[in-house]
């Protein structure tokens, strides 16, 4: 059966996903005021979100973006990270934000937490839109969750089956029978 919208079921709607990011990005900018702070996102699950924490967040910081491939076709994890795209700022003595979309079995961001604290920044913290911990098969410290979410597959708001609906301005459970 092809991908379809119709197969989409509504988990988490535009204004309840803006609020809760207003929320994070006013949290977040309180606990950087006067830091030297990098902002960074995963990609590219991460771009819708990462567009509205960073205008929600009311400080001076630096953004940049790192490219990983965590996932195959489909909707299990591989188990491999593969770094395709990397920083293109120091962050050795700064204060280093990882922003993700969603956190699975933590292999994606256990793997970029180790390769980043390598670069000996002055703190390393992690925010995710969304967290699946049932799911998690090596623990990561999540310091900021957007929401908590149950052991589904979800599209939309950036996450993607596949590459496709990642334009959704809300967060679908995909339902493939
Ligand atoms: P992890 O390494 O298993 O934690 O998976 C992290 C990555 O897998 C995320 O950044 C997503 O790109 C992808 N992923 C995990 N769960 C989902 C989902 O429910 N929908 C879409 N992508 C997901
Ligand atoms: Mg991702």
């Amino acid at each position: 059966m092809a991908m379809s919208r119709s197969r989409i079921y509504p988990l988490l709607a535009e204004e309840p996903l803006q609020a809760r990011i207003r929320e994070l990005g006013a949290e977040i900018a309180r606990d950087y005021a006067g830091k030297d702070l990098v902002v960074i996102g995963l990609l590219n699950g991460v771009y819708m979100f990462f567009s509205d924490l960073t205008r929600s967040m009311d400080l001076d910081f630096e953004v940049t973006f790192m490219q990983v491939a965590s996932y195959g076709a489909g909707t299990e994890s591989t188990g491999e990270v593969k770094i395709l795209h990397d920083l293109d700022r120091s962050i050795r003595g700064r204060h280093a934000l990882v922003v993700e979309d969603i956190v699975d079995t933590g292999l994606t961001l256990s793997k970029v937490r180790k390769l980043l604290l390598d670069r000996e920044p002055a703190s390393l913290r992690i925010v995710s839109l969304l967290d699946k911990p049932s799911r998690r098969r090596v623990e990561v410290p999540v310091d900021y969750v957007g929401f908590t979410i149950e052991d589904h597959f979800v599209v939309g708001f950036g996450l993607d089956l596949d590459g496709k609906f990642r334009n959704l301005p809300y967060v679908g459970i995909y339902n493939p029978a």
